[in-house]
């Protein structure tokens, strides 16, 4: 019975490849049309996959219902009238992230696609990048937020919204049940989600069987909930040796900004600290279950983007600033 459940899960993905590479089946739109399983973008990972590479200025994305590649794009930031795109599809299997990659010429003036190359199947586990223009002559930063999530997450996310930055939030397993919602909201406002272990203990003293379950449980019930699985790690406190390097599957994300907010829970003194120190490319560490770090979140942003800065998650820091992050290594900044 499972053989045969597999034969025809084999044979439904060999099928949607079809149809995703098939010539005529394709129409292109200038609209960006989201769905939940299924959305193509360019990967921060991999960026040596993507032939043509047109400037963050352009995105697509799937509908299999329709048959349709949708494109959105800028014709001024495009010189080129025809561009190679290679498209990442995921989708959901077995628990498993599965990516298929289609490799489609493209005429965007025109709008006909010149020709397509079907590439092999890889099992992967990757974010995307949230649609927006970012401005690489001008400063970027990154807000991270730890140990959640609790009730004071999902205000916090409704301030980032308010002054449209996004920040990249590493939950703990032990915490997300009954908090389920809100790590839906991170997702459907394009916050990033990044494991932080399951119970906060420190991993440095740890059996190696020990360090995996603390970080698989969570990467598992961060899927169960949100059907992603986060690309980042970040050890509690911080702390790592050469063992947990080997162990993870993710690269870990430290930080060069400690606002030290669970000490203070002072508003104005974490505010006045982020202004001070911040710099292009800072990793700010702040935590997002104590009031007073929401109120400093509200307080700084405007003051952050009227000195031009660009708030964003940590994927998307690295992914603008070109650095391809690997495996097992250690990022603090992205400099
Ligand atoms: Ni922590």
């Amino acid at each position: 019975m499972r053989k045969y459940i597999f034969i025809s899960f084999l044979l439904i993905i060999f099928l949607l490849g079809n149809i995703i590479c098939k010539n005529n089946s394709i129409n292109i739109t200038n609209k960006i049309y989201k769905q939940k399983n299924i959305e193509v973008n360019y990967p921060h990972f991999k960026i040596e996959n993507i032939d043509n590479y047109i400037d963050n200025y352009i995105t697509s994305s799937i509908n299999l219902n329709y048959n349709n590649i949708f494109l959105d794009y800028d014709y001024n930031y495009i010189n080129k009238n025809e561009v190679e795109l290679t498209f990442y599809e995921h989708y959901s299997a077995n628990n498993i992230l599965k990516l298929d990659t289609c490799n489609l010429n493209i005429n965007l003036r025109d709008k006909y696609i010149k020709k397509n190359i079907n590439k092999k199947d890889k099992d992967v586990q990757y974010n995307f990048v949230y649609n927006q223009k970012i401005d690489k002559t001008k400063p970027i930063i990154a807000f991270s937020f730890d140990d959640g999530p609790n009730y004071n997450t999902s205000k916090l996310i409704d301030v980032l919204n308010k002054y449209n930055a996004r920040a990249t939030f590493f939950v703990l397993g032990s915490k997300i049940k009954g908090n389920e919602k809100v790590l839906k909201k991170m997702v459907d406002n394009n916050m990033e989600i990044g494991n932080h272990t399951y119970s906060h203990k420190l991993l440095t003293r740890l059996t190696n069987s020990k360090i995996e379950d603390e970080i698989n449980k969570t990467n598992e019930l961060i899927y169960n909930v949100t059907n992603t699985k986060p690309v980042l790690f970040r050890p509690s406190y911080g702390s790592f040796n050469k063992k947990i390097k080997e162990i993870s599957n993710s690269p870990i994300i430290i930080w060069d900004i400690d606002t030290l907010d669970w000490k203070y829970h002072n508003s104005k003194m974490i505010s006045k600290n982020i202004l001070k120190k911040a710099k292009d490319g800072d990793i700010i560490l702040m935590h997002d279950i104590y009031s007073a770090t929401v109120n400093a979140v509200d307080q700084v942003l405007p003051e952050l983007i009227k000195q031009g800065y660009q708030v964003v998650t940590v994927s998307e820091m690295f992914y603008y600033k070109n650095i391809v992050l690997e495996k097992g290594k250690i990022y603090g900044s992205a400099k």
